[in-house]
C-alpha cells in the first residue's frame, strides 16, 4: 500500500517548542524549511502541557504551531502523547505506575512509566488521544499520526494485580479450560498444576526457572497489551481522522513485542535507527530489512528517527563524521524508506537529553557542520522525489521470529553464548556481503517469490510451517536450515519424534544428540563434497549437532571428537529443490562460501562488482501508483553506498545517469569515502 499523502520522500523529526517562548517557532520553521525539512513531528511526550489538570486542556499553543507550519508550507505528524503520562495522573491512580517482577511499583519522573493493562492509564491515553483527533483529525496539514512512542521500550512488562488478571483471561481465550493449559504448560513437571486460573501468576521472581512454556505465553501477552492500548487509540483515531495513516514508531531488534503481530495495524511500518559512529553496515542494512519486511518486504516504511550528530545514552557519544549521516540516510531511502526524520529538529536547553544531538542547536544556531550536512541531504532529497513510493525486490529471504528469539535466549538456557541475533546476521551478513537484495520475514511469510531461504535456529516449527517450508523446497527453492531447528512446538514442548522434530523428513537426518563448546572452543570440519568456494576445512564453533543421514547427502563432516566422520553440513534434494542443514556454527567465511554458491545455483548473480564494504541496492519503480502518469518502465534505480572512510575505484561496465549530482558515469570511477551514488541507466 502506497499511502496516499505520502507520495513524496519526506524529510523532518521531532520537534518539541513548546519548552521555547513562542517567538523562536517562526525563525526555526523558517531556518529548517531552508534545510529542506518538510515534515515536523509534533506532540511527542506533551501530555502535561495539553492537560495540565485532570479537567484542563491547552491546545492553543498546538493551534498556533499548526497554523505556522501549514503557513511555512510543510506538514506534521502528530503524535499522541501517551508514553509519558503527567504527574498528577499518576497520583490519581496509583495503578498505572507499572511494577517490577520483585513487586516493586516504579516512579514517575522520566518516561514510559505505565501499566499497559491499567484501566485508569487506557481511559486517559484514550480521552487525549481522541481530543486531539477531534481538533487536529481533518486538518489539511496533518499527513500522519505517531501514537505514542516506542512502545514498551525501557520497561516492556508489568507484573501488577491488573496484569495478572489480565494474563488470566488473556490464557483463558487461548486455552480454554485449565485442563488444556496445564498440557500445554507441562505443570506435572515439578508439581506446577493448576486448579484454577485464580492460582496462575505472571512469572514474577521465584526461586528457580520459571516454567518456559509460561515465560513464553507472558511475553506474548505483554506485546499483546501493549497492542491493545495501540489499538484502542487508532481505533479513535480512524473514526475521527479519515483516510490519515496511522503508525507508531518501532525499534528493530527490541525483544519486547512481537511486531509481527503488530504489523497488519500499522498503516506503514516505521522505525528508529541509532547506530552509532562506525557502525557496521550489515547490521544497519538488517534492520532497515527486518522493519520493511514486517509489511512483506515490498512497501516503504519511514525512518522516524535517527541522530543528525550523536546521541547521549551510550558509553560513549561520539558524533557521526562528517558524510556519515548522509550516508546513513541514503542507505534508509535505498533499503525503501520514503520518510527520513531526526531526533530531533532542535535541540532541548534542559532535560535529559540535551546533550543529544539535533538539527539547530539549543541557540537555534545553523552556523554548524551538522544544518550544512543536513541542508545537503535536504537538497538531495528533492532530487530523490520521484522514487518515493517504488518497491523493494529482494532475491533472498532470512526467516525471523519473536517468539522463537524468546524461546532461544529464555532461561534455562542450553548454551549461554548462543545469541538468535548473532545467529541471523551470520547468515544475513553472508548474503548482504554477497550482494544480495534481503528481506527479513516472519516464518509465516510467502516465500515463493524467494530464490534462497534462511532460518536460523528455526526452533519453533508447527505442521502448517513445515508443510510451507516443504511446498517451497518443491518448488525449485532453496533452503538452509541450521543447527537448533525444529526442537519445539509453539508452547516450547519438545516434539515427540527426534531432533529437528517436524524437519527431519524435510531436511533427510535425524540429530540424535548436540554437543555445545564454550567460548573459544573449537572442533574441525571438513567439505567432502564442495559446493563452489565451500571447500577444505574450517574451525566451527559453539555448538555440533551429531547428524544421521535419513536420505541427504553430507556435504561437511567432523574430524573431531567422538562424532568425528559424521555429518555437520547436509544437503537433500526435495522436488525441484534442496534443503541444506548446518550442523554447526560455521565461520564467515564458510558460510559466505555456501550462501554464494546457494545464491549463483539459484540464478542470482550481482548487480555490479564492487569492492569490500560497498553495499548496492535498488528500488523498483514498477509498483508504484501514479495514476497521474504513465506506469514508467520496469526499471530500478540503483544505489551504491561506500560505507568505507576511504575512496573506492568501481568499474561501471555501462553508461549510468547518477541522479544526486546530474552526471553521467562509466568506466573506472571514484566513489569517495562514504559516498553514495543513486544510478539509473542511461
Ligand atoms: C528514541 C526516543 C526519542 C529519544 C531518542 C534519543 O529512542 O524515541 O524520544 O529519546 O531515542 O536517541
Amino acid at each position: 500500500m502506497t499511502l496516499p499523502n505520502h507520495r513524496m520522500i519526506r524529510y523532518g523529526g521531532d520537534y518539541n517548542p513548546d519548552q521555547w517562548p513562542e517567538e523562536t517557532w517562526p525563525r526555526d520553521l523558517e531556518t529548517l524549511k531552508r534545510a529542506g525539512i518538510n515534515t515536523v513531528t509534533l506532540g511527542v511526550f506533551s501530555w502535561s502541557k495539553l492537560q495540565p489538570a485532570p479537567d484542563r486542556y491547552d491546545f492553543e499553543w498546538l493551534d498556533r504551531l499548526f497554523d505556522l507550519v501549514s503557513d511555512a508550507g510543510m506538514q506534521i505528524y502528530l503524535a499522541t502523547p501517551t508514553a509519558s503520562p503527567p504527574a498528577w495522573l499518576c497520583r490519581m491512580y496509583e495503578d498505572i505506575l507499572p511494577v517490577d517482577e520483585r513487586g516493586h511499583r516504579l516512579h514517575y519522573g522520566s518516561r514510559r512509566h505505565y501499566c499497559p493493562n491499567s484501566p485508569n492509564y487506557r481511559r486517559h491515553a484514550v480521552d487525549i488521544a481522541t481530543r486531539l483527533a477531534e481538533r487536529y483529525g481533518r486538518h489539511p496539514a496533518l499527513a500522519l499520526w505517531h501514537v505514542d512512542n516506542e512502545y514498551a521500550c525501557h520497561i516492556s512488562a508489568c507484573y501488577c494485580e491488573r496484569c495478572a488478571q489480565a494474563f488470566r483471561r488473556w490464557l483463558q481465550a487461548k486455552y480454554q479450560t485449565i485442563d488444556h493449559l496445564n498440557d500445554a504448560w507441562t505443570t506435572s513437571f515439578w508439581s506446577q498444576r493448576y486448579r484454577d486460573w485464580e492460582e496462575i501468576e505472571p512469572p514474577r521472581l521465584t526461586p528457580a526457572y520459571h516454567n518456559p512454556s509460561q515465560a513464553l505465553d507472558w511475553r506474548r501477552f505483554m506485546s499483546d497489551s501493549f497492542l491493545e492500548c495501540y489499538l484502542e487509540q487508532k481505533r479513535v483515531i480512524n473514526e475521527l481522522s479519515p483516510g490519515k495513516p496511522v503508525t507508531t514508531n518501532f525499534m528493530a531488534w527490541f525483544s519486547g513485542l512481537d511486531y509481527h503481530r503488530w504489523a497488519p495495524h500499522l498503516d506503514v511500518a516505521s522505525w528508529d535507527s541509532y547506530p552509532g559512529t562506525g557502525a557496521d553496515a550489515a547490521e544497519v542494512a538488517a534492520r532497515h530489512d527486518l522493519i520493511r519486511g514486517l509489511k512483506g518486504g515490498r512497501q516503504p516504511y519511514l525512518l522516524m528517527e535517527q541522530t543528525p550528530s550523536q546521541v547521549n545514552w551510550m558509553a560513549y557519544n561520539a558524533p557521526q563524521r562528517p558524510g556519515e549521516m548522509r550516508l546513513r540516510s541514503l542507505q534508509a531511502v535505498a533499503h525503501g524508506a520514503d520518510a527520513i526524520c531526526f531526533f530531533q529538529l532542535r535541540q532541548s536547553r534542559g532535560g535529559a537529553e540535551k546533550f543529544h544531538g539535533a538539527v539547530l542547536t539549543a541557540s537555534g544556531s545553523d552556523r554548524t557542520r551538522v544544518y550544512r550536512e543536513v541542508a545537503q541531504l535536504g537538497r538531495e532529497l528533492q532530487r530523490l522525489q520521484s522514487i518515493a513510493g517504488s518497491e523493494y525486490r529482494a532475491q533472498a529471504a532470512v526467516l525471523f521470529s519473536w517468539p522463537v528469539w524468546w524461546a532461544v535466549e529464555q532461561e534455562p538456557r542450553i548454551n549461554q553464548s548462543l545469541s538468535y541475533i548473532d545467529e541471523v546476521m551470520r547468515y544475513y551478513r553472508a548474503l548482504w556481503r554477497r550482494g544480495l537484495e534481503i528481506d527479513i520475514v516472519a516464518p509465516d511469510a510467502d516465500l515463493a517469490s524467494y530464490r534462497v531461504v534462511v532460518a536460523p535456529l528455526l526452533r519453533i516449527t508447527t505442521p502448517d510451517l513445515r508443510r510451507r517450508l516443504e511446498a517451497y523446497v518443491r518448488g525449485g527453492g532453496l533452503l538452509v536450515l541450521t543447527f537448533h531447528s525444529g526442537l519445539t512446538d509453539d508452547v516450547d514442548r519438545l516434539h515427540m519424534d527426534g531432533f529437528p522434530g517436524l524437519l527431519q523428513d524435510l531436511c533427510g537426518i535425524e540429530v540424535e544428540e548436540f554437543d555445545v563448546l564454550r567460548p573459544g572452543s573449537t572442533r574441525s570440519v571438513s567439505v567432502v563434497e564442495p559446493r563452489g568456494d565451500f571447500s577444505g576445512t574450517y574451525a566451527v564453533e559453539l555448538w555440533c549437532d551429531v547428524v544421521h543421514l535419513r536420505g541427504a547427502r553430507a556435504l561437511a563432516v567432523y574430524t573431531e571428537d567422538y562424532y568425528a566422520g559424521m555429518p555437520a553440513v547436509t544437503e537433500h534434494e526435495v522436488g525441484s529443490g534442496r534443503v541444506i542443514y548446518v550442523g554447526t556454527a560455521l565461520p564467515a567465511s564458510a558460510v559466505e562460501a555456501l550462501l554464494g554458491w546457494a545464491a549463483s545455483h539459484q540464478g542470482v548473480s550481482r548487480v555490479l562488482e564492487v569492492p569490500e564494504g560497498v553495499e548496492v541496492v535498488r528500488r523498483w519503480m514498477t509498483g508504484k501508483p501514479r495514476p497521474e502518469a504513465a506506469q514508467p518502465k520496469d526499471e530500478p534505480v540503483t544505489f551504491v553506498l561506500n560505507h568505507n572512510p576511504h575512496p573506492v575505484s568501481i568499474r561501471l561496465p555501462s553508461r549510468w545517469h547518477e541522479v544526486l549530482t546530474g552526471q553521467d558515469l562509466s568506466g573506472e570511477v571514484t566513489l569517495p569515502g562514504f559516498g553514495v551514488w543513486v544510478l539509473q541507466h542511461r
